[in-house]
């Protein structure tokens, strides 16, 4: 699909993205816009060498494609400059690659922050109050009437909610199980969430002002002192080497028999297969994913575990993020072409 033909930069999208400010900023700017229509969901290496072609200023792509030397370097050929994610996850960009090249490359933080901190609660909330497995149950035409025991979950109130990560993403989340659900906080970053732990601080004043218990928070000295005290844990680490598999069988082994695990950054930051063997053995630990060590499978075994709710990599799947998303990814783009600021990481 070809937009603004007579444009003088060339710029690719390789997939068709939410909403039309993009298009309209890339094509108001001299832009020629190609959108690829392509039916299959992963483009390869080689398909997107097909789109960059002979003459290409700049690419906005996708995180599940694999950009590295290959795909920097002929659109270095092809006179491009700029590149841009349409994510805030960069661990399918080879950076060292594209700065070699002399490729600026861009992502898009902080329009899908909520988002994604929301779809964290709601497959917390989900794996607490087992929504998924009650709602089978009762497609299946199988409730026959109230019980006692009929899918009895856990009560977040009071219990302690623990982030790994507390970034951007992490802290949004916490906020909003402290404040949704008056949780604890016990939280592991490499860095001190300062306005996180005044939060928590000011909302226990206010809770105990009016006569409730308060919340409390504390910063976890260790990453196992986090899996060993939390109830309910939610993963929002970047994906590197030094995050790969840190949830192991270790790991697992120290988490409460009946805690909730939930992640919503990168599959591989959970080695699955051990995840597997865990749940089968412990049935009332539970897990909510959004993200697969080998999207877009599901390591075997998974799909068949009742204390499992999973989600296809939606977090960031609102309509307003989303179009945030593709219009930060093209002033990205067209930012480097036209030597405005490109949004994103500063190291980029
Ligand atoms: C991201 O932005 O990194 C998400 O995984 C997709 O929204």
């Amino acid at each position: 699909e070809v937009w603004n033909p007579s444009g003088k930069y060339r710029v690719v999208s390789t997939k068709s993205m939410p909403g039309t400010r993009w298009i309209s900023l890339l094509t108001a700017n001299d832009c020629r816009l190609e959108i690829c229509t392509e039916k299959k969901t992963i483009l390869s290496v080689d398909d997107i060498l097909a789109l960059i072609g002979d003459r290409c200023d700049g690419v906005i792509g996708q995180l599940t494609e694999d950009w590295g030397e290959v795909l920097f370097s002929a659109l270095k050929r092809a006179g491009g400059t700029a590149f841009s994610n349409m994510a805030v996850g960069y661990n399918n960009v080879d950076v060292e690659a594209a700065n070699r090249n002399g490729i600026a490359v861009g992502n898009t933080p902080g329009v899908l922050t909520e988002t994604t901190a929301e779809l964290a609660a709601s497959l917390s909330l989900a794996a607490a109050r087992r929504i998924v497995e009650a709602d089978q149950f009762m497609r299946a035409g199988l409730y026959d009437g109230w019980l006692p025991h009929l899918f009895v979950g856990n009560l977040l109130k009071g219990q302690t909610v623990g982030v790994i990560g507390a970034g951007r993403i992490g802290s949004a989340y916490a906020r909003m199980m402290i404040e949704g659900f008056k949780m604890n906080l016990i939280y592991y970053d490499l860095y001190q969430a300062t306005r996180l732990e005044k939060f928590v601080t000011a909302y226990g004043q206010f809770l105990k002002a009016n006569g409730e218990q308060p919340v409390t928070w504390k910063r976890a000295a260790t990453m196992e002192d986090v899996l060993r005290e939390a109830d309910v844990i939610s993963l929002h680490p970047v994906l590197d080497k030094t995050t790969y598999h840190l949830i192991n069988p270790e790991r697992l082994a120290i988490m409460k028999k009946e805690a909730i695990l939930v992640n919503a950054s990168r599959g591989p930051v959970i080695d699955e297969v051990a995840l597997v063997e865990h749940l089968k053995v412990n049935p009332m630990f539970r897990v909510g994913l959004d993200v697969f060590e080998d999207e877009p499978y599901m390591k075997p075994g998974l799909a068949d575990m009742k204390n499992a709710v999973v989600v296809p990599h939606i977090a960031s799947a609102s309509k307003w993020t989303r179009e945030g998303m593709a219009t930060l990814a093209a002033l990205n783009v067209l930012g480097k072409i036209k030597g405005y600021p490109v949004w994103g990481n500063p190291n980029l």
